[in-house]
């Protein structure tokens, strides 16, 4: 049994940037089921919008968000995040992270998809991620301990209250952790699907948790597809960042024509569930589909992972086609929490793509996602700080064993909610799944004997449900869910809220 002032779980930005300013005055400890390079945020290509520019505001950026967002963001959220960015970047910037610059010196803001202005901070060419998290590694380190190859199964709660959690380590032993505040940042659920931009580690671990703790989830049918992971024609390999359409790419099918020509006004770099969309229904009538790069200058030298990427898959950047399909990349929805991450259950927070503040609606613009992980890791640091949270005290035996658990296997899970709950979604795809998942027992299982790997697929099974049936209540169609049974809005921008009831509700 160990005591700590505030658990982390999770090591992307939102839970670094909580870390760093919670270190200044409690004992904070992190948790990682896999190494604290591994995260979303680490592989982030994409980078960080703000308003910076003297010609920019945070209102016009505010706007290009609610507008990507169909209607459905939480505006006072949102104002609160398009408020606060531009002084973390300065902030950021000031203590030493390098933005990249042009040949003037001036910060070398990019485009991408919904954006109407050129506000996308990059570090490292296309990998910022990597940028910005080798730095806040470098500020926690000696202040923050890092427990990694350690997974949070579950959180402990005692009258209504989350007093701490309950960890597997790589031996398989069960320990509990106590904490006065606990923070959920454990990403979204990319993993849930076939083709996903997201790492092998994120299997909807923090909101299938939430979600068992009885806290209240939000939106769960917004699942945001990237339009364009690289693809070999079986499986994608990775993210073709949208910067690339920023600085001139186009997509063509076979046939050599423009595909989002006549779609919309913004283009190539229309709102990411348009473009998404366009390639599906290119793919679903026989086409392929390409990004055509031979506009974008210097390709190698402004985008050298991706560039490495498409090398090592045997793809000839001479040949300036890249082969892409959509695939996962992004869940508007989650565990609700407000901009100092609290959560329904006290003594519980949830920051970054694990929480819903509602700020993204129903469609998130590119590089809103580490811009939230800084803002409100900020925030709910600071309203930590502000807070007194005594740690509580429990004797909690762990269970040796188990019973056995009958679950498919990931891949099964993947490729189901690939062709049922995926870009398109439909009334027979979605009865069909709500189906298979209720053949499994997922809800209700004692998890302490169960494997690391076991519990993935419990918390697989269990954000499948939530996201499907969320899916199902939906009758309209709204960014980044879209029924092609009820394809248009029905004007109605109404939330769609989930608490446990009952176990029963599950299966
Ligand atoms: C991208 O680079 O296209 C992804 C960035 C993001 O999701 O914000």
């Amino acid at each position: 049994m160990a005591f700590d002032d505030v658990i982390i779980i999770g090591s992307g930005i939102a839970a670094l940037t909580a870390a760093e300013k919670l270190a200044t005055d409690r004992n904070v400890i992190i948790f990682t089921k896999s190494k604290r390079t591994v995260s979303n945020s680490f592989h982030a290509q994409g980078g960080i919008a703000a308003a910076v520019d003297q010609g920019d505001t945070w209102e016009e950026h505010l706007k290009d968000t609610e507008v990507a967002g169909c209607q459905h963001s939480d505006l006072e959220n949102l104002q609160m995040l398009m408020k606060k960015a531009p002084k973390h970047l300065f902030d950021l910037a000031g203590r030493g992270l390098e933005f990249d610059r042009n040949k003037n010196g001036e910060w070398n803001l990019g485009r991408e998809g919904g954006h109407l202005k050129r506000r996308i901070l990059h570090a490292g060419g296309d990998a910022t991620g990597k940028a910005l998290m080798t730095f806040m590694l470098k500020q926690i380190k000696s202040k923050v301990t890092i427990l990694e190859d350690e997974m949070v199964i579950d959180l402990i709660v005692r009258n209504q209250h989350c007093i701490g959690i309950k960890t597997k380590t790589s031996a398989g032993n069960v320990i509990n952790h106590f904490a006065g505040a606990t923070i959920l940042a454990t990403g979204g659920c990319g993993q849930l699907y076939a083709y996903t931009s997201n790492d092998s580690t994120i299997t909807g671990d923090g909101i299938a948790m939430a979600f068992r703790a009885g806290v209240q989830l939000v939106d769960m049918e917004f699942v945001q597809f990237h339009p364009t992971l690289l693809f070999d024609g079986i499986n994608t390999i990775g993210l073709v960042s949208e910067a690339v359409r920023g600085e001139g790419a186009y997509l063509v099918n076979d046939s050599n024509r423009r595909i989002m020509e006549s779609v919309h006004k913004q283009k190539d770099l229309a709102p990411r569930d348009i473009v998404a969309r366009t390639i599906f229904k290119e793919r679903a009538h026989g086409k392929n589909v390409y990004l055509n790069i031979s506009n974008v200058k210097n390709f190698s030298d402004r985008f050298p992972s991706i560039s490495r990427m498409c090398v090592e898959s045997g793809i000839d950047l001479e040949g300036n086609l890249l082969p892409v399909t959509p695939g996962a990349h992004f869940m508007m929805g989650g565990v609700k929490a407000d901009t100092s991450g609290q959560t329904s259950l006290s003594g519980l927070y949830a920051v970054g793509e694990t929480a819903c503040t509602g700020v993204h609606g129903a469609n998130r613009v590119a590089s809103n996602s580490l811009l939230e992980g800084i803002v409100f890791g900020n925030m709910t640091a600071e309203s930590i700080l502000n807070q007194n949270n005594p740690v509580v005290e429990e004797s909690i035996a762990a269970k040796k064993s188990g019973i056995p658990v009958n679950l498919p296997a990931k891949e099964t899970i993947k490729q189901r909610m690939m062709r049922d709950v995926g870009v398109v979604r439909g009334k027979r795809g979605l009865r069909k799944m709500i189906q298979w998942l209720g053949q499994y027992r997922f809800s209700g299982v004692d998890l302490d004997g169960l494997s690391v790997d076991e519990v993935e697929r419990i918390n697989m099974m269990t954000t499948a449900w939530l996201i499907t049936t969320s899916a199902w209540k939906r009758k309209e169609s709204r960014g980044a869910h879209y029924r092609s049974d009820y394809p248009t809005s029905n004007g109605i921008e109404k939330r769609q809220e989930i608490v446990r009831q009952k176990e029963s509700e599950l299966v």
